[in-house]
């Protein structure tokens, strides 16, 4: 962020009559209505704050299929069909943003590196995945050691994956969408999109935002909820030619960027102190460090490099789907000129170019045979039904809970998107919604939707 400049837009001046708006400004939106407009397709895109101030910028910028441990699972749950379309449609968007980025010349440390899942333990495990992998076509191989500093029982290796700085890529992709900053979306109805500053008219209507704002239809709050997970950037460490994730509880995520290395870890379901399950980090934080999951990471770093220097930290916020699998693709059949990308797990980089490409696609109305595993509308699996009895809990409960928690005594603690008791997160001194995934800062304003305003406050 603090590199990289990217140009300021006016906020929308009026009403307007267009093909097709774009709500949301990060890369997913920015990518699809660039893919509409070369497709002949008039779109202008709509953002509340500006172009990439939301979770685009808070990302390690790993442009890989490798998301996690999938495609064993993928098979078993989908079949193999349904699997390879993941597996392409990700593979294909690698290769998508080199292309792009070759055409236009981009300059936005793109580079072509391995990736690799390590675990202390699993052997099978990972064996297993690159096989899946290799079955559905990507170049994956087992491999029992890797440049990592420490002895593992394996890597599971995918070949030409790639890294990149993305906010640089997206300035420059920016320069051939219309987008109109400061505009806050209130209202969608039917074909008329309602801002502060006027309303745009459209044929389509493609909700490119984090968390969908709209609650019915679609019903996206109680299909996917939200976890927090931290990265320390440290400089002074020997740079890795691949990018890595651990499995095993307390894995981590490893990429370089010259000579800082970005270290992630200790994941959460946002709201709670329960570990995350996206594959990175399934561990609650342990005791006796204070909690404090940067100092951890911070210890980690040392121990591993020592030397090393941090220069940097942020967090990020993840929307998780029930079956792991993003939801791509008409947003409800109750609303059929409705588009939706959302729920792209940790895996935002590659998960937007699939969306430009997968929503271009059924705009203008070509085929598009990786649609189907992406689908909102795709068939509900045993796993997600099961998810989703978790999901259920986490919301009973916040609905459920009365104590007042502590932080600022003047916001009344109840999040505005569903009215869940919020928890105060004394980390990052904000208020956390363990339903949803709603976040506030200290004096109630709004940081992460779905909400959509501020906390109420008792002076009000
Ligand atoms: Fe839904 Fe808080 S985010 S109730």
């Amino acid at each position: 962020m603090a590199g990289t400049e990217i140009r300021k837009r006016e906020p929308l001046p009026g009403d307007r009559k267009v093909s097709a708006a774009v709500i949301g400004a990060g890369i997913a939106g920015i990518l699809t209505a660039y893919f509409l407009e070369k497709a002949g397709v008039s779109a202008v895109v709509l953002e509340a704050d500006r172009i990439g101030s939301g979770q685009t910028k808070n990302t390690t910028a790993k442009i890989t299929s490798q998301h996690g441990m999938i495609y064993d699972g993928l098979i078993r749950t989908f079949g193999q069909r349904m699997a390879g379309h993941y597996a392409r449609a990700n593979e294909d968007a690698i290769r998508e943003y080199e292309r792009l980025i070759q055409e236009k010349g981009i300059e936005c440390d793109f580079t072509w590196c391995p990736a690799g899942l390590y675990s202390l333990e699993e052997e099978v495990l990972l064996k297993r995945e690159a096989e899946a992998a290799r079955a559905l076509g990507i170049e994956a191989s087992f491999e029992k050691k890797c440049e990592l500093p420490f002895s593992v029982a394996g890597v599971t290796i995918f070949e030409r994956q790639a890294r990149f700085h993305p906010l640089k890529f997206l300035a420059q992709i920016a320069e051939e969408v219309e987008v109109y900053e400061q505009t806050k979306v209130l209202k969608v109805d039917g074909n008329r999109v309602e801002t502060a500053r006027g309303c745009v008219e459209a044929d389509f209507i493609v909700f490119a935002v984090h968390f969908p704002f709209i609650n019915i239809p679609g019903y996206y709050f109680a299909r996917m909820y939200q976890e927090r997970s931290y990265v320390e950037a440290m400089k002074g460490v020997k740079s890795l030619e691949g990018m890595y994730l651990g499995i095993d509880e307390q894995g981590l995520s490893f990429r370089s960027q010259g000579e800082t290395l970005l270290l992630g870890g200790y994941g959460h379901r946002t709201g709670t102190k329960q570990a995350g399950k996206g594959g990175i980090f399934h561990d609650a934080v342990p005791k006796g460090v204070g909690g404090c999951r940067y100092g951890m990471l911070r210890d980690k770093a040392q121990a591993l490099f020592p030397g090393c220097e941090e220069i940097a930290r942020w967090s990020a916020q993840d929307c998780m789907t029930l079956d792991k699998v993003p939801y791509i693709g008409r947003f409800s059949r109750r609303k059929p000129q409705w588009y939706v990308a959302t729920g792209f797990g940790k895996w935002g980089m590659t998960s937007a170019m699939v969306s430009a490409r997968v929503l271009t696609a059924l705009i203008t109305g070509k085929p598009c045979p990786e649609a189907d595993i992406f689908s909102p509308q795709r068939h509900f699996t045993a796993r997600a039904a099961k998810e989703l009895a978790v999901h259920g809990g986490h919301t009973v409960k916040g609905l459920a809970k009365h104590l007042i928690p502590s932080g600022n005594r003047e916001i009344i603690p109840n999040c505005p998107h569903m009215g869940c008791r919020l928890e105060w997160n004394p980390e990052e001194e904000t208020y956390d919604c363990p339903c949803h995934g709603s976040r506030f800062d200290r004096e109630g304003h709004l940081i992460d939707d779905p909400a959509q305003t501020n906390c109420r406050r008792r002076s009000e």
